[in-house]
């Protein structure tokens, strides 16, 4: 054990960059890092200015900002192509023949694409997209396994100005249909299966179902991964390796305006209905381009990997669009970490070199579970940085992963952001910024964030309040897609012109920010953003179910779990088939990473004399078994009992 490793690691444990790490690091001071910030706060136009300069513009931007809260705009009057910037930019600056993408399978095999193989790949599809009759600003749905293709069907998106919107492989059939009404649709991208944990999951027969009734998608590409079979209908479905072949490997990517809409993601708020966030061209390039250059001090030679899948913002923002825009090399790996053992991601480490780690706390706290005999075999020595993100990290999984992964040598980067806001918010610099276990610690250039009381004063040092941006930044949302009513409530309308996040934080004395958590009724179960709205009108669809109320619980390992509390209707049994029944029903309406941890019957819930569920009671009840809060709001308090005891399982 090295000297490091015997270093007692816990919440008020500082460490600060080594002078190695610091020197070769863009950022190396405090003074620097504060400089800079400093700039982007009052000079956004030179500040974004300098750094927007080395990515490729077809036409220059006349203003870099156009601010009338709560609507930006930014570089206007600009021209450019995303997908441009993050390939063709590589293949004329002499990166052809880098590695862009090396990809693992599931089941072990393994492919390398080039920034010039993925030029040509990516163009191909763009001629397929065209050929179908997909047009600039059309929206595409795409549902992929993690595979090279993903970033290919997105950047050939990009490419013609189309507008992707990727559902997350694990959503089911009734999710995507939601998304393809609101997005309408026009063309699907998907595989015939993607390979999970030795099984394989049928996009195809999920989209398929999804189809149903639909009358806005006119084509359906298909890639060939898993061999499984699968149906075709003619004249709608086409194969990806038959359309491709058709069509040549060159397209010349046309310029953009800065604000043309890039993607649409859906992500869970506090209503039923998810919200598909839509985000745009330049703005978005510069803060994804931006981000990875500082916070993950993306240098020529890194090798980089990000654990997300890609339909996630993550995988959006760090994997398909910074990384590629930084021209570095990247690892992707298709299924599950605990596949064939709990080994397989350090087994990643080892055979590629990388030296960049970025993945999510509750994987973290899953490793350490599953024991250090997985980590001990292989040699994480080519690492130099890691990275957080998706939910606060707890001291002692932020501790195993400070001395077992990055072997006491890695800065680790806690990065707080969120689909909305595009990019990472409240990080470390690697090369400059004291880390500190269980804080996101600082903002990043351009981020004015403050922590305010209902009344709208900044809390003092140690008190929480609620997390608030009071300027706008590059990468962030622009509206909610269809519904600028929405996007103007939920994010812009608790202070005056500045934007909500919806979660908890407070700062300690030095500025170090720590996230609480939500203060919504959004859920975040292993990194994954669920709304307990979305569940519970899950749970009422069912024909046994009056009512239903979903509140979080902690987790050791997921952050959190779903508790669902369940009122039947008058003469249904209370059975554990039902429940069973009931969280696959979940499944099916939503995604199996919906299903819910734990269902209880109750023959009422808790509500207000005016009929609102009185959620507070619930997620005490299940944190702590018991309900001692104040009841006398209560319409009946018999119901306090009957939980207690639905719970303590004597019901
Ligand atoms: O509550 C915060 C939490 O994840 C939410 C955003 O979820 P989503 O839009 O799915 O994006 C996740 C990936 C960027 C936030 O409102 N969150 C995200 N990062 C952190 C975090 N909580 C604590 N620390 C973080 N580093």
């Amino acid at each position: 054990m090295s000297k490091k490793q015997t270093l007692v690691i816990d919440e008020n444990t500082e460490i600060k960059p080594s002078k190695e790490f610091s020197k070769q690091a863009r950022v190396s001071s405090m003074a620097q890092y504060k400089r800079m910030h400093k700039e982007s706060i009052e000079k956004p136009h030179i500040f974004w200015a300098r750094e927007a300069k080395d990515l490729k513009w077809q036409k220059k931007w006349d203003k870099v900002l156009d601010w009338k809260a709560p609507y930006a705009e930014w570089f206007k009057g600009a021209k450019l192509n995303v997908c441009e910037n993050a390939v063709d930019r590589h293949v004329e600056e002499g990166r052809g023949n880098k590695a862009a993408i090396i990809w693992e399978g599931e089941p072990g095999d393994k492919r390398i694409l080039t920034y010039q193989q993925l030029q040509r790949e990516v163009c191909r599809m763009a001629n397929v997209l065209i050929a179908r009759g997909v047009k600039s600003k059309d929206r595409v749905l795409i549902y992929m396994p993690m595979v090279p293709e993903a970033t290919i069907a997105m950047l050939a998106c990009a490419r013609i100005g189309a507008v992707h919107s990727i559902v997350f492989g694990g959503f089911s059939s009734e999710s995507i249909k939601d998304r393809l009404e609101d997005s309408k649709a026009v063309a699907v991208i998907t595989a015939d299966g993607s390979w999970r944990r030795g099984g394989v999951v049928p996009l195809k027969e999920n989209m398929d179902e999804a189809l149903k009734g639909n009358d806005t998608v006119k084509s359906v590409i298909v890639l060939k991964r898993c061999e499984n079979e699968i149906k075709m209908k003619k004249g709608r479905d086409y194969w990806w390796h038959e359309e491709t072949a058709k069509v040549p490997a060159t397209h010349k990517a046309k310029g953009f305006s800065a604000e043309h809409p890039l993607f649409i993601l859906y992500t869970s708020g506090s209503t039923g209905k998810p919200k598909g966030i839509l985000h745009t061209s330049g703005g978005y390039m510069v803060g994804t381009y931006t981000t990875c250059k500082y916070i993950f001090d993306m240098k020529e030679d890194d090798v980089y990997w990000c654990t997300a899948d890609v339909g996630w913002i993550t995988g959006h923002s760090y994997i398909t669009y910074g990384p590629l825009l930084n021209g570095v090399t990247q690892v992707m790996y298709e299924g599950g970490p605990n596949y064939p053992d709990w080994g397989r991601f350090w087994s990643i480490i080892e055979e590629y070199g990388v030296t960049i780690f970025y993945t999510a706390p509750t994987a973290i706290r899953a490793f350490i579970k599953a024991g250090d005999k997985f980590v001990d075999k292989y040699d994480l020595s080519s690492l130099r940085l890691l990275g957080t993100v998706g939910e606060p990290i707890n001291p002692a999984a932020w501790a195993w992963y400070y001395e077992k992964i990055g072997g006491g040598r890695c800065p680790i980067v806690d990065t707080w952001w969120q689909t909305e806001t595009g990019a990472a918010m409240i990080s470390p610099l690697p090369g400059c910024t004291p880390i500190k276990p269980g804080t996101a610690t600082l903002p990043f250039f351009g981020v004015d964030v403050a922590i305010l009381d209902e009344d709208g004063k900044e809390c003092k040092a140690d008190q929480p309040g609620r997390l608030v941006i009071r300027k706008p930044w590059p990468s962030m949302l622009r509206t909610i897609y269809g519904d600028k009513k929405r996007y103007r409530d939920t994010y812009w309308s608790d202070y005056d012109g500045m934007y909500t996040a919806g979660d908890g934080a407070r700062k300690d004395k030095k500025g170090n920010i720590y996230i609480v958590g939500r203060l919504d009724d959004v859920l975040n179960v292993s990194g994954h953003r669920l709304g307990t709205a979305e569940i519970e009108s899950a749970l009422v669809a069912h024909k046994a179910v009056a009512e239903a109320a979903v509140v979080g619980k902690p987790h050791d390992i997921k952050g959190q779990a779903v508790v669902c509390f369940v009122t039947l209707k008058g003469g249904v049994k209370e059975t554990d088939k039902l429940k069973t029944e009931l969280r696959n029903h979940i499944g099916k309406v939503i995604g199996a990473i919906a299903k819910p941890d734990e269902i209880h019957f109750a023959p009422g819930l808790p509500k207000t004399r005016s009929g609102k569920i009185m959620r507070r009671l619930l997620k005490e009840l299940v944190a702590t078994g018991k309900i001692t809060g104040n009841v006398t709001t209560l319409e009946d308090t018999k119901v306090i009992d009957a939980l207690q005891a639905s719970i303590a399982g004597t019901a």
